[in-house]
């Protein structure tokens, strides 16, 4: 393939918010071989980053800062000069949850208010954040109160939909790209910012990053209208926290009648038009965006006349996971006061550091709160937890597994990191005061802990016991 044509026509990109999703989604547009400026007001995060720290634990992404730092890719706090530079202007700011429910979008629109002065030429401006439908409206308002001229700019979104852990393998190889535009002037552009993805060109380069599928023949792009595409970014992740509870709900009626959820997810998922994905019981969902995009999205629909009680449901079901497995933890161990609990995971899911709105940092809490001596361990997200939750005579934080497993009445697995799942059995056995594991994440086989010699508690499965031993001369 002409080389030329595979590296694609290079625009000025402005990404406004160099977080979890502003970061990725620069070095992915540098990646494809565009020139982007990274934009942060948090000065401290802009100067690690020009001096090449990698702010986040995410798969790759060291590589493909060490590749476009400084090259196609640069970091700065100046938000107005980025704006004028670029042709596209991304926005990726945080929208968390506000005290009464609904999406804060004063972060949007702080950094809307400040573009609005450097629209001097056609730009489009892109909604990367995840917003609630009619956003679009209010930034082209809000742009147009703060002196920018309607032909000067369009408001576009283009959700995003990555997963952390797998941030840039989703980004550059993604189910599909959605880009909600109203004109063909903003329509046109975005295909040019996406067009190694569209016609596959970035697949053919010899230095691509490898990835799930091959995506040669192009990746699934869909244009839509701006209020689609952000009705899709909502209904999509509370689609997703809705089968989450669903297999949840269906993990508690597992128990009551005594069989395992993981049968029934698996005869459940066998359904193609169900899918297997997203069916892993568990002590719920967590993270910076489920929760909060739920809230939100329950909140939008009230606000515009519709009751949208499903996501109530969904909510309920997921907060009652983390109750019931401190139920089964007392059920467990009788009592919790002054007990010594190793915790496996801190991070609100493996393959990450976030811990925001983590149900393994609400586990601990609880701990703590019921009197219990805290041994933690997770593989990247100790330091934030740290920060969070600061070492004391309550809580330690552990060197390894083994180490939080250590003198405990019991272990606890709330986080799935996948090397949670292949732990040295016998040794866990040894280093444990009694042989006692909660599983939130149904990592292990209940036969396979009972043969251990282990009281393995899992979510929507039967409790799994060692076989009691016959001792010589026993009646
Ligand atoms: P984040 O908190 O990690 O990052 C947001 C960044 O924006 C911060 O670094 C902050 O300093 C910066 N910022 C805030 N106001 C600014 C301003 N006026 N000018 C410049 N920088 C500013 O957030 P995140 O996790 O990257 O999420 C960003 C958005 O993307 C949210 O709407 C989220 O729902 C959405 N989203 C997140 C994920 C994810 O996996 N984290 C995935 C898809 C969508
Ligand atoms: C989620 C979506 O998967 C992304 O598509 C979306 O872009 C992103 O939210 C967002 O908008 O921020 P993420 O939060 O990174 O991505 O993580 P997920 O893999 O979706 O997991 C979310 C939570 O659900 C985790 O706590 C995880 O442990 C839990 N989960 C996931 C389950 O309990 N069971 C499952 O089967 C799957």
């Amino acid at each position: 393939m002409d080389s030329q044509l595979a590296k694609g026509p290079s625009l000025t990109i402005a990404v406004i918010g160099s977080g979890y999703v502003g970061l990725i989604a620069a070095v992915c547009f540098a990646e494809i071989g565009h020139s982007v400026i990274c934009v942060d007001s948090d000065r401290e995060k802009v100067e690690a980053l020009q001096a090449g720290e990698v702010p986040i634990y995410e798969d790759q992404l060291p590589e493909l800062l060490t590749r476009h730092r400084g090259r196609g890719l640069v970091f700065s706090t100046d938000l107005l000069a980025a704006a004028r530079k670029a042709q596209v202007i991304f926005i990726a700011v945080g929208t968390p949850q506000s005290p009464t429910g609904e999406a804060d979008l004063s972060y949007v629109e702080a950094c809307v208010r400040e573009i609005a002065s450097e629209l001097h030429e056609y730009k489009v401006v892109v909604e990367k954040s995840t917003v609630p439908v009619l956003t679009n409206q209010w930034i082209s308002r809000t742009l147009r109160f703060n002196g920018a001229k309607d032909e000067n700019f369009d408001v576009i979104s283009n959700p995003e939909f990555l997963r952390e852990g797998t941030a840039i393998e989703d980004f550059l190889y993604p189910d599909r790209i959605v880009v909600g535009a109203d004109t063909e002037p903003a329509r046109a552009l975005l295909r040019q910012v996406y067009q190694p993805l569209i016609d596959g060109s970035y697949y053919f380069r010899p230095d691509h990053l490898p990835g799930p599928r091959d995506l040669r023949a192009g990746v699934c792009y869909l244009e839509t209208s701006a209020k689609s595409a952000e009705l899709i970014k909502h209904a999509s992740n509370a689609f997703l926290a809705m089968k989450i509870s669903f297999i949840n709900a269906v993990s508690n009626i597992c128990e009551l009648v005594g069989t395992d959820v993981q049968e029934v997810a698996i005869g459940m998922g066998s359904d193609s038009r169900i899918g297997s994905r997203f069916l892993n019981a568990g002590i719920g969902y967590g993270g910076s965006c489920f929760p909060k995009d739920v809230r939100a999205f329950y909140k939008i629909a009230e606000s515009i006349g519709y009751d949208f009680d499903l996501l109530r449901a969904v909510e309920t079901i997921n907060e009652n996971q983390r109750l019931s497995f401190m139920k089964k933890l007392r059920s467990a161990l009788w009592t919790l006061k002054g007990k010594h609990i190793g915790v496996l995971g801190l991070a609100f899911k493996g393959g990450t550091d976030d811990i925001r709105e983590s149900p393994a940092i609400g586990v601990v809490k609880s701990l703590l709160a019921e009197g219990c001596r805290v041994s933690a361990y997770d593989p990247a997200a100790m330091e934030k937890a740290h920060a969070l939750l600061p070492a004391d005579e309550s809580l330690r934080y552990a060197s390894d597994e083994f180490d939080a497993a250590r003198d405990a009445h019991a272990l606890l697995v709330v986080t799935e990191w996948p090397q949670f799942a292949s732990l040295d059995l016998d040794r866990l056995h040894q280093a444990m005061r009694y042989p006692v594991i909660l599983d939130g994440r149904n990592l292990y086989d209940p036969k396979q802990m009972a043969a251990a010699g282990f009281h393995y508690y899992s979510m929507g499965r039967p409790l799994a016991e060692p076989s009691l031993r016959v001792h010589a001369g026993a009646e």
